[in-house]
């Protein structure tokens, strides 16, 4: 397990940098302290710009999350974390779903390397399915009871944490050691316009229930100032952390 989760009080605020290209991430990266939070590259700009971009993020100081959800058969998978921590992010993901030998392929991939490890964060369910979606693909539980077995399963191989919505955070943290890192998006001050997320939870209230950090995406990197308003989130945050 890296040695960031002892630190993770000082950035607990991921930046999404859901943007089309090299450019516009970049002149984001501009905008932000890389003291102040930390960046997710997730599936869109990671497959038009490559891991070329990831290294130049992670050469400018940023830590990285390289949200790929990895979901294969178990060498695979641990090739695919080893792969990631070669570029040096901070922290990659897999999904639960693959199961026990997959993901402790994939947490042993990582324990084995040598180097600093990435924090290794498994995908319970996604939020956009909801119980019935589950049924529909064979699975009889009801969409809360499969993130909790899934969280706890993640924690019993290896994994780190996982990412869930932060309405899960209050029903996962008894569950799970204090050190298991609970990371949410869906984040929104009420000033924020909610987009298409379906229910979002407010900085304060995520972090009261668990949240260890928080996925914030358009409400910084579409305002007029991502500096000041990634600012506003800390500030929002500054009682209860
Ligand atoms: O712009 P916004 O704050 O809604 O961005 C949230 C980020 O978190 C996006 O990158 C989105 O893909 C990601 N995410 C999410 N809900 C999930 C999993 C990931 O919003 N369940």
């Amino acid at each position: 397990m890296s040695d960031t989760v002892t630190d993770r009080d000082n950035k607990r605020v991921i930046v999404a940098l859901d943007v089309a290209g090299a450019e516009a991430a970049f002149g984001l990266l501009e905008e932000l302290d890389r003291d102040m939070c930390r960046v997710k590259v997730g599936k869109q700009l990671f497959t038009s710009c490559g891991p070329e971009l990831v290294k130049g993020i992670v050469n400018r100081g940023f830590d990285v999350f390289l949200d790929l959800k990895f979901h294969d058969i178990p060498n695979t998978v641990a090739g695919a974390v080893k792969a990631a921590a070669d570029l040096g992010v901070w922290m990659v993901n897999i999904h639960a779903s693959g199961g026990r030998a997959m993901m402790e392929a994939a947490a042993n991939a990582l324990a084995n390397d040598g180097n600093q490890s990435p924090l290794l964060i498994g995908v319970t369910v996604l939020t956009s399915l909801s119980s019935d979606d589950l049924a529909e693909i064979g699975i009889n539980s009801t969409a809360e009871d499969q993130v909790k077995r899934l969280a706890s399963l993640s924690d019993n191989c290896g994994l780190d944490g996982v990412v869930c919505s932060a309405a899960e955070t209050a029903m996962l943290r008894p569950l799970l050691p204090e050190s298991f890192c609970l990371v949410t998006p869906g984040i929104r001050r009420p000033e924020d316009a909610v987009g298409d997320q379906k229910r979002v939870v407010g900085p304060s209230e995520a972090i009261r229930n668990g949240s260890t950090y928080l996925v914030v995406g358009r409400p910084i990197t579409q305002a007029a100032s991502p500096r000041e308003s990634l600012a506003a989130f800390y500030e929002a945050v500054s009682g209860v952390m």
